[in-house]
């Protein structure tokens, strides 16, 4: 079975990095050369088109860092690329990720025209004082200008990120910035709770006024509240849409399908005509991808998935999603037949963290319980590879 494919490509620089920001994204200052970059990705995308073949790309992302850092005629040169380089579906969803500080006037309607179709804009908070703290480079007015100006750009499928459980944030703050939000009626909105990364300034000096556990849970529970009542879909743990709009290319990566990799750190997935599962990524910091880049092969570095492996990153996927999966999408994405899922899912459904049959009667849907969902990491952690059987299958 041909897996749905998708296209991701990685453009690393910010104006300033966020504190609270552990993606590969880096300050731009003086370092990025943009178009010594855009050349690596043009070859980057030659390369990926070959493995990709005949393979039709169903959705492509333009993530970060921020895309929007980047004008629309270098956007625009690598759509262009991509177009001529993969068989990309007549309807596929392109998606770019935008800050609300790096897009002016004009700016939004240039990537329009360049042919993306999907905007997801990074507004974090319509809180002033939330903005300045998580060390924005946008205040309120330039989200609803970014906004304004995206709509009369054409965008008719827009995103908006937010984030809760944010320094100095009472349960009212929350939900009064899911009311901004909800006010402007985006198609898609992700929710994000702030986690503190490692390797992050927030990792190393907590704000002292996060709230706690337990009012991080009043916010979630009351804003799904929120959301739900204003028509959206809750599909995914952060993810919300109107009826329609759930972002095609992130459903991809949760439901186990492949993706290519282009740029500086991403990761791909991509199943072998043998049905092999391999993940690869690319040279995580922008001058050693470019570098590599430059030469025939972008510096792949392949990895064979063992089958434990993909046991657990289907769950760590799967089970992300509101509708759950079943047991044919688990033997079809994975190749390996629902027995090898069986003894977690049963656990699971025990500790009652998850719903469904056991699969012996045809079709059954497993998804997380309410439960799963508030304690989605130990569900998750239910399949994780155990290290004796991990070993005796590489014997
Ligand atoms: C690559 S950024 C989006 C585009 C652009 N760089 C921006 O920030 O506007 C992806 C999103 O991840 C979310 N994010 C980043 N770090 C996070 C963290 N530590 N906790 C929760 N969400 C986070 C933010 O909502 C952010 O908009
Ligand atoms: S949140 Fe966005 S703008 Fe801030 S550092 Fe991360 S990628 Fe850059």
């Amino acid at each position: 079975m041909t897996l749905p494919l998708s296209l991701y490509l990685h453009l690393p620089w910010c104006v300033q990095k966020c504190p609270y920001c552990d993606f590969n994204s880096h300050t731009a200052g003086e370092t990025a050369d943009k178009r010594r970059y855009i050349a690596a990705l043009i070859n980057d995308i030659r390369f990926e088109a070959e493995r990709a073949g005949d393979r039709v790309v169903e959705t492509v992302f333009f993530g970060g860092g921020t895309p929007s850092y980047f004008s629309a005629p270098e956007i625009e040169a690598l759509v262009a690329e991509a177009t001529a380089s993969f068989n990309l579906a007549s309807d596929a969803e392109i998606t770019m990720e935008a800050n609300p500080g790096t897009v002016e006037r004009d700016r939004l309607a240039d990537y329009r025209s360049a042919g993306i179709n999907r905007l997801s804009l990074g507004a974090q908070s319509f809180n002033e004082d939330s903005l300045r703290r998580l060390g924005r480079i946008h205040g309120t007015d330039e989200i609803l200008a970014a906004w304004r100006d995206a709509q009369k750009a054409g965008f008719d499928s827009i995103n908006l990120d937010l984030m809760y459980a944010l320094p100095g944030q009472s349960l009212d703050m929350a939900m009064s910035d899911l009311q901004r939000a909800i006010t402007l009626s985006p198609q898609h909105l992700s929710w994000y709770q702030l986690t503190l990364e490692p390797n992050t300034i927030f990792h190393t000096r907590p704000p002292a006024d996060l709230p706690n556990e337990e009012s991080s849970w009043e916010i979630e529970e009351r804003g799904h509240e929120l959301l739900g009542a204003a028509g959206f879909e809750h599909y995914e743990t952060s993810a919300f849409a109107r009826q329609g709009f759930a972002c095609r290319h992130n459903l991809n990566y949760w439901q186990f399908g492949d993706y290519l990799a282009v740029g500086a750190g991403a990761h791909g997935k991509y199943t072998d005509d043998s049905g092999n599962v391999w993940r690869y990524r690319k040279p995580a910091h922008p001058a050693s991808y470019m570098k590599a880049s430059e030469t025939a092969q972008p510096g792949v570095r392949m990895q064979l998935l063992a089958e434990a492996d993909l046991l657990f990153e289907f769950m760590l996927n799967g089970l992300r999603l509101e509708r759950g999966f079943t047991n044919g999408d688990f033997e079809a994405r994975t190749g390996l037949p629902w027995s090898a899922a069986e003894p977690g899912v049963a656990r699971a459904v025990s500790l009652k963290l998850m719903t469904g049959g056991d699969g012996s009667g045809g079709t059954a849907v497993f998804r997380p319980t309410d439960r799963g969902r508030r304690f989605l990491n130990d569900l998750q952690a239910l399949f994780l590879p155990d290290p004796a059987f991990y070993s005796q299958s590489q014997a």
